[in-house]
Order: structure tokens, then sequence, then C-alpha cells
């Protein structure tokens, strides 16, 4: 390269340095250290026998091998093209930092019935994965769906989940497109520090058990800057989730932002540390809510935080539920085991479009403890003129600032309509 270096060169220089992968030679700044990065070497499907339209399972399983092997940074790139790919589990531990980076639309097969397992596409094992590209992650789900009874009987709990990270470690899952998973589109268990950034997550208000991203057993995960419109809860927490962080989501359809539902199984893990944080809800089914099975195991979900959250039309905005029993499949009379505490509602802010704004429904034999409800103003218009009512049991809040509905008084005992 020349010396004489003009404008154009140097803006290109300055563009190359600030790409996380770009080549460095170097350094673009005189006088600063230069960028220690160097290029990750690529795997291209393509150079593995990938065509458009075609199935290219072997190919990117080869590829993924290869770059995981590779001692270095490594990219595996899925180019700018419809591609299809069945099951596959991209295996760790990899050698070094490896990022697979989608760039155009991955299609799963329709039946369900050529998938082995319980899943589409697994990361399994990796420490510094970066899953990357404008692509889409299309789990064909229409085709599944269709099942009468999906929501009711267990065919639908077997269907493929679209993505699932498994004990994956100090990484990253961002810009990502997931559309019409059969069943869950993401699922992370066993993770450590993971986070998921400007992921967007599609498919339709009706299509059953659809959850965009559940966490379970996992520590330091963050949800950021997402937007998720799907079937069911847009984010839900299972057991062992600790220290999550969920901000800047945009949600709905769907039905919320959800802890839980906990006390369901044996040894089941505490909920601890969890902050949903100027988060969007709109046209959902509930908005920020923690369910617990009635009947259950023993358990524990404390330091839980909703803070400057907007609900735009949603049904059931705040909500703690300890008789959770969809389709009569428990005994709700018998109370929860579950033990919540420390959970705070702070600036929550918009309509509700039932009358039940807000509703803390806890355990007669683990009433719930320290919860605090701060600024909140939901807004219910009813074609009757009724206003937004709270709704409390086993519960004293603890309220301040300003409050729409009008907080439970003391120690409310009602029954559940
Ligand atoms: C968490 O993971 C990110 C992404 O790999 C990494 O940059 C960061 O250093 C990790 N944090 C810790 C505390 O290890
Ligand atoms: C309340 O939340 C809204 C929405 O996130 C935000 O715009 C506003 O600044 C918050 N108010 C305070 C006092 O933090």
């Amino acid at each position: 390269m020349s010396l004489e270096l003009n404008v154009a060169t140097i803006s290109l220089l300055l563009l190359l340095a600030s790409t996380a992968n770009a080549a460095t030679g170097k350094a673009a700044t005189p006088g600063k250290a230069a960028p220690t990065k160097t290029a990750a070497h690529v795997f291209d499907v393509k150079s593995y026998g990938a065509k458009p339209n075609r199935d290219i399972t072997q190919a990117v399983t080869k590829a993924w091998n290869d770059a995981c092997a590779y001692s270095g940074s490594s990219k595996v790139v899925v180019p700018a093209e419809t591609y299809r790919v069945g099951t596959v589990n991209f295996l760790g531990p990899c050698k070094g930092p490896i990022e697979f980076n989608v760039l155009g639309s991955i299609h799963s097969p329709g039946d369900p019935k050529y998938f082995k397992g319980d899943s589409w596409i697994s990361f399994v094992h990796i420490e510094h994965l970066t899953v990357s590209g404008n692509g889409d992650f299309d789990g064909q789900g229409g085709t599944a769906w269709g099942r009468s009874g999906c929501s009711k009987n267990s065919y639908c709990v077997h269907l493929p989940i679209s993505l699932r990270f498994d004990y994956v470690i100090n990484s990253i899952v961002r810009d990502i497109t997931s559309t019409n998973s059969k069943q869950f589109h993401i699922n992370v268990f066993g993770c450590q520090n993971l986070t998921f950034d400007h992921v967007t997550i599609k498919a339709p208000q009706n299509s059953p058990n659809t959850d965009g991203i559940h966490i379970g057993r996992s520590t330091n995960i963050k949800v950021i800057n997402s937007k998720i419109s799907t079937g069911d809860d847009c984010v839900s927490l299972g057991d062992g989730s600790r220290n999550i962080l969920i901000e800047g989501v945009m949600c709905g359809p769907g039905h919320g932002i959800s802890i839980g539902s906990l006390g369901k199984y044996h040894n089941e893990e505490p909920v601890i540390g969890i902050r949903v944080i100027s988060c969007t809800l709109t046209n959902t089914q509930t908005g920020v809510r923690i369910k617990t099975w009635p009947d259950s195991y023993p358990g524990a979900a404390s330091d839980m935080h909703f803070e400057n959250i907007v609900m735009k039309n949603v049904d059931n905005p705040i909500l703690i539920d300890q008789g959770y029993c969809p389709w009569h499949q428990c005994k709700s009379q018998l109370p929860s085991n579950v033990k919540i505490s420390d959970v705070t509602f702070t600036n929550i802010t918009g309509s509700s479009r039932t009358k039940a704004a807000v509703q803390i429904i806890c355990s007669s034999t683990q009433p719930c403890q320290k919860v605090k409800l701060r600024d909140i103003d939901l807004k219910h218009k009813g074609i009757d003129g009724s206003t937004a009512i709270s709704r409390c049991i086993n519960v004293d809040p603890i309220i301040s600032g300003f409050q729409n509905p009008p907080p439970c008084t003391h120690n409310t005992l009602e029954k559940k309509p």
C-alpha cells in the first residue's frame, strides 16, 4: 500500500479497525495502542458444499466442527440465502472464541416427525460464543401448531424448541431473529454470563407454547433491547434463575414477562435477583407476573424488581398468582409452598384492559413478604364506567407514591371470583 494515504483510505482503515473481527494491520490512530483482536478465521458453509434452498445440515455441522477445532478466533458464516437445516447440535468446548454468523434464513423441517429429540438447533458447552447476523431461524411452526388440543395435551410439549443454549458461558447472541418456533423459541439452561441483545422473536398470538426466551438454572443472563411478539410468555424465568436483567424489551402480543411457573417439580432451585426494567408490554394477556402452582413442592423466589414498565391495553398488568393452574390439572384449593419475598413494582404506568389491574394473590401457608408498590398508574375504563381495582390475598403490601388503582386495604381476604 502507498504511504500517501488519501482520506478515503484512512476512513476505510478506521472502519475496518472499528469492526470487531477486522484485520488490524497497523494502528488506525497513531500514538494509541493497536487493537489486539485479529481477524477470525472464516468457515463459510458454501465452502462445505451448501447450496441455497437445500438441506445444509451436514455442511453446517462440518463447518462448525472445523471452526470449533481451530485454535484461534473462528467464524462460521451462513450467507444471505435461504437454507434448510435439520436437527443439529453445535458442540463445544471449542479451542478458541467462536462466532456463528447468520446472514440468511435457516428453515427447519416442517413436520415434527423429522426431529430427533426435542430441539432443532442446540449450542452446548461453549465458552466465548457469539451468535450474530441479521439472519433468521425459521422454525416452520405453522405445520405443527394446527393439531387440535395442542395447548392441553402433551403433544406440543414434545415439539422441538428452536434454539437451545445449554452450558454456554461468557457469550452473546445479537441481532438474530427467531420466527415461528414449533415450541419455545429460545431455551437457556445451565448458562452463565450470556446476553441476548437486539434479538427479534416473531410468532402469531395464537401459536401455542411459543415462549420467547425461557431461562432456567442460569446466572447472569441479560435480555436487552429486544422485540418479542409471540403466543406465550415473551420471557419466562424458571427455577434456578439468578441475577437476570431484562431491559428495554418490547413485548406483545404474548403473555407478558413471567417468573415461573414455580413449584411443580421436586428439588427446584430458588429464583433470586431478577430485574425487569424499562419494558413496554402491548396487548398482552399479563404484564409482569410471578406464578406458582398450588399444592406445590417447596420453593423460593426473592429479590425481584419491576421498574419503569409501560402497559398498553394489558389484560392483567401486575400479577402475583400463587394459584396458577391452567386447564385444571392440579388441586387448586391446596396452597402453594413457594415462598415469595422482596418484590418491588415501581413506576408502572399505562392501561389495563380488565378491571383488576393489580392482583397479588399469595399462598395461605407462605404469605408473600416485602411486596412493595410505588408509583403505580394503571388506568381502566370499563364500558360500565368502572375503574381499576387492586386485589390482594395473604399479603400486606408496602405502599408509597402515587397509586391508581387505590391500594388494597390492610390484609384483604377475598375469594377469587
Ligand atoms: C461476559 O461475557 C462477555 C462476552 O463474551 C465478555 O466480554 C465479558 O468479559 C464476560 N464477563 C465476565 C465477568 O466474564
Ligand atoms: C417511569 O417509567 C417511564 C417509562 O419507562 C420513564 O419514561 C420515566 O422516566 C420513569 N419515571 C421515573 C421517575 O423514573
